[in-house]
């Protein structure tokens, strides 16, 4: 009744931000993203008839609001299989959580691949992605690797894998620009951004074209049109963010200097374009073989406190299963 799983963070270039009415955690976008490689969490997840609770380490600490969700999330799986014993999970990420890559996909994708593998529970990834989604709908992403998609037309989606790491390599150039924590987290975020933004309804109706375009430039191996789509995915999720009310204000001076070298970049014909999550770090992506050159125009911007590389990983997968 124990397995270890390994899972990789992912980066959506089509950006989920917004969640439909209801308490199953659905987004009300589609998203798109890339899973990367060099960044990894690894979870351990024991299953013992004598726990009377769940229990959970992070890096070593405990967080009884990370618990909770690890509870809820493993109440439905326990409901699935019928199983009903508690379970001691540990685990540990490769990358600061100060990298500002969110953590909370790759954990949820890694718990739910190791809970599964520890109680025999034979879900298909589609299914372990779905329980996945429940608890961070950006976890259900990283179930699978290289493109992945997560469409929102099914009443209980699902994200699926797209186009495999290997068959369109891309480079991935992480600039870290804080080391603070964010103020508002994403599920807060987006309450805001629905009950607050004048432009919210306009930015979740747009997001179905920008979903279609990225999928047909990926499926294309089109980069061009996949960096026109994402930056602009990208800038508009952050003037929602930008016009809500009291201001999500994610980037600080280095973030946008970032972005201005990037966009100089391309106007000099480098194939790469920027985009920016629910913090200040600019992910930088890039055809293979231009990384030197990314880290050369971005790392003397003041502000910039570290770069982070990684290429397009694998799903989620079963490390161990120890019976
Ligand atoms: C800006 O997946 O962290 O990174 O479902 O509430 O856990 P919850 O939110 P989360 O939100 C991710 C928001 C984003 C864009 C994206 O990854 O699509």
């Amino acid at each position: 009744m124990e397995a270890i799983a390994q899972a990789q963070p992912n980066i959506a270039l089509v950006k989920y931000w917004g969640k439909k009415r209801g308490d199953r955690n659905i987004p009300a976008t589609p998203s798109l993203s890339i899973t990367l490689n060099t960044l990894q969490t690894r979870t351990r997840v024991k299953f013992r008839q004598d726990y009377g609770t769940d229990r959970l380490s992070i890096n070593g600490t405990t967080d009884p609001i990370q618990l909770h969700r690890v509870t809820g999330c493993l109440d439905a799986l326990r409901q699935v299989t019928g199983i009903n014993q508690y379970a001691d999970i540990v685990s540990v990420n490769n990358f600061p959580t100060s990298a500002g890559i969110a953590s909370s996909a790759s954990g949820f994708a890694a718990l739910v691949t190791a809970a599964c593998a520890a109680l025999d529970a034979n879900l298909s990834g589609e299914e372990q992605s779905r329980l996945a989604r429940r608890s961070s709908a950006s976890a259900a992403r990283s179930v699978f690797g290289g493109f992945v998609e997560m469409d929102i037309k099914a009443q209980d989606p699902a994200a699926r894998p797209l186009l495999t790491e290997t068959e369109w390599p891309l480079d991935i150039v992480v600039a870290v620009t804080s080391t603070q924590p964010k103020q508002i987290g994403s599920t807060a975020g987006m309450e805001q951004s629905a009950a607050t933004c004048e432009y919210y309804d306009a930015w979740v109706s747009s997001t179905s074209g920008d979903f279609s375009t990225a999928r047909r430039a990926v499926l294309n191996h089109d980069f061009e049109l996949l960096a026109d789509v994402s930056e602009a995915s990208c800038l508009k999720m952050h003037a929602v963010m930008l016009a809500t009310h009291p201001a999500l204000i994610y980037w600080n001076g280095a973030t946008v200097e970032i972005i201005h070298r990037v966009r100089a970049l391309r106007g000099e014909g480098l194939p790469a374009f920027f985009t920016i999550d629910a913090g200040p770090q600019v992910k930088i992506i890039s055809l293979p073989g231009y990384r030197d050159k990314i880290e050369r125009a971005v790392k003397d911007i003041p502000g910039v406190i570290d770069v982070i590389y990684s290429g397009l990983g694998p799903g989620a997968h079963v490390v161990e299963s120890l019976k």
